[in-house]
């Protein structure tokens, strides 16, 4: 092919050409080509149309067709005729069962009601018997209306227009469409006239201007594709966030709308001091067990930070009780064991974030030594990940990310406690809340935080907090009137929750379902 067209549209090209300026139908090329008229449209008419070669003006048609039930009726007549004629045909009333066994009991149940209600037929009750009406006999049928409109509508090709000319007129279409015997279908076809550039569509089109072209001067003559500027980019596939970080972002968003600056939290591997010991979590608590902590068999040990001062000593006085440590403690009576620098030197993956948190207060601590004792107050968070030597299960990883603020200032109360968590949640959408008294090692009094769920239409657990208690504070040199209110949640619960994840596993991990990464929308933070 010299032209570099297909047939089709080389056919469509001649006809429109032969019509001298004539609108040529699309039904009428796709008939005499032999392709169906979608076929047509696709592989000719559409890439005609972008080249401007044609214009397709759009023409639509109602047409009617035949149900399947409709073209047996078409055929073999409507129910209440073929009735009437097996009655006519007959001698006598006849019973259900017969007429059932000669026309079908489909045919008979609605032939029987059309044509009673047409009084072509009546029943005798007492022997349910059925007869021809007054004034029909084999003689004088009465004409099958339904048949022939059918007939009409086949035999014209369906064309509404042509269908109305030969008398099948609106309410008899209407009749039959109730019946669900005939419906209208709309189809869009073309009328086709040449476009601006039908010279040019037998060439081949130039989709660049070349060197080449340009050395030859063959552009002069050359014929350009059109632009085509309502094309759609392509998808760029890449750089999706992964859930997680969707809803970190808007986490952070609303910590530092709220004036928190974040902390330092890129440190998977902690000591056992920081995680455990700072926070006044004693050396035999149950979460230092190697069941429900990793530890680290290399490096296995860290360094203290005995570079702090007497701190290290300080926390081990906290532990020890006695003398020493109420001096430190202001009066606590510690657990009383003999506390272990080799248990405090033990690396472990961090299992909370808490961690962090400790680390950030014994330097404000520091600061505050620095700045002869002047404390600055703080507010302070981190989003991130936490280890835990779980049995894992839908909703349990053995590791995960926790979201974590802390407020530092003097004379701190628990009702500052609770607002700050107010407007913390009331961010999210969540603004009734229930404390539940709880426990942990580094805070007194310590709650828990619940949210009614308006989404879920229930309460759900949102959270842990507590004001951290004297026994890590003062240790580490806070100045006595400084309190510190903190409170921590998973990044895990709320995503599962706005993502509709039923199994963390598909959230996180080896088996996460990329194209979920891919679709899920942007996070709004509101339940
Ligand atoms: N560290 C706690 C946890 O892992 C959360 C928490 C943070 C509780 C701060 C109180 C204060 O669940």
């Amino acid at each position: 092919m010299a032209s570099g067209l297909a047939p089709l549209a080389s056919a469509v090209l001649d006809a429109v050409t032969a019509a001298g300026g004539e609108a040529v139908a699309s039904t009428d090329v796709a008939a005499s080509q032999g392709v169906p008229h979608s076929v047509l449209v696709d592989t000719a008419l559409k890439t005609l149309s972008a080249r401007e070669a044609l214009t397709l003006t759009p023409v639509s048609h109602e047409a009617w067709v035949l149900t399947a039930e409709g073209a047996t009726y078409a055929a073999a007549g409507s129910p209440e005729a073929q009735l009437v004629r097996h009655l006519a045909a007959a001698t006598g009333g006849q019973s259900l069962p017969n007429v059932d066994a000669a026309l079908g009991a489909g045919v008979r149940k609605i032939g029987m009601q059309q044509a009673m209600r047409l009084g072509w037929v009546v029943m005798d009750r007492p022997t349910k018997t059925l007869a021809l009406g007054a004034g029909l006999s084999a003689d004088a049928l009465p004409t099958d209306d339904v048949a022939a409109a059918l007939n009409t509508l086949r035999d014209g090709g369906g064309d509404a227009a042509a269908a109305a000319a030969t008398g099948v007129d609106e309410a008899t279409r209407k009749a039959l469409q109730k019946r669900k015997l005939a419906t209208p279908k709309t189809t869009k076809t073309f009328a086709i006239t040449p476009g601006a550039r039908i010279a040019d569509a037998r060439r081949p089109q130039a989709t660049e201007l070349s060197r080449e072209m340009l050395d030859s001067g063959s552009w002069r003559g050359a014929a350009f594709k059109p632009y085509n500027f309502a094309a759609k980019g392509k998808d760029v596939a890449g750089g999706h966030l992964h859930t997680l970080l969707k809803v970190r972002e808007q986490f952070r968003l609303i910590f530092l709308e709220m004036g928190f600056s974040e902390m330092d939290s890129a440190r998977y591997v902690e000591s056992s001091f920081w995680n455990f010991d700072a926070l006044f979590q004693p050396q035999q608590h149950p979460a230092r067990d190697e069941h429900d902590t990793f530890f680290l068999s290399s490096p296995a040990t860290a360094t203290l930070p005995e570079g702090a001062g007497d701190y290290v000593a300080r926390v081990k006085a906290a532990h020890c009780g006695g003398e020493a440590g109420a001096a430190v403690t202001g009066g606590s009576r510690g657990y009383r064991y003999a506390w272990s620098a080799a248990e405090a030197r033990k690396n472990i993956l961090r299992t909370h974030t808490t961690a962090v948190t400790a680390r950030m207060l014994q330097r404000l601590a520091a600061d505050t030594a620095s700045a002869g004792g002047v404390f600055t107050p703080a507010k302070m968070f981190s989003i991130d990940r936490v280890f835990r030597n779980e049995t894992l299960d839908a909703t349990h990883l053995a590791e995960f990310h926790q979201i974590e603020g802390m407020v530092a200032d003097h004379n701190l109360s628990l009702g500052h406690l609770k607002g700050v968590i107010h407007t913390f949640f009331k961010k999210m959408g969540m603004d009734r809340l229930r404390f539940k008294p709880t426990h942990n090692p580094y805070t007194e009094p310590s709650l828990e935080v619940h949210a009614f769920h308006p989404g879920l239409n229930k309460w759900v657990e949102v959270g842990n907090s507590g004001m951290f208690r004297p026994e890590m504070l003062l240790p580490m040199g806070l100045p006595p009137d400084v309190r510190v209110i903190a409170w921590g949640l998973s990044l895990e619960r709320p995503t599962m929750i706005k993502y509709g994840v039923q199994n963390i596993r598909d959230l996180f991990g080896h088996k996460i379902d990329l194209e979920a990464i891919q679709r899920n929308p942007i996070c709004r933070i509101t339940f």
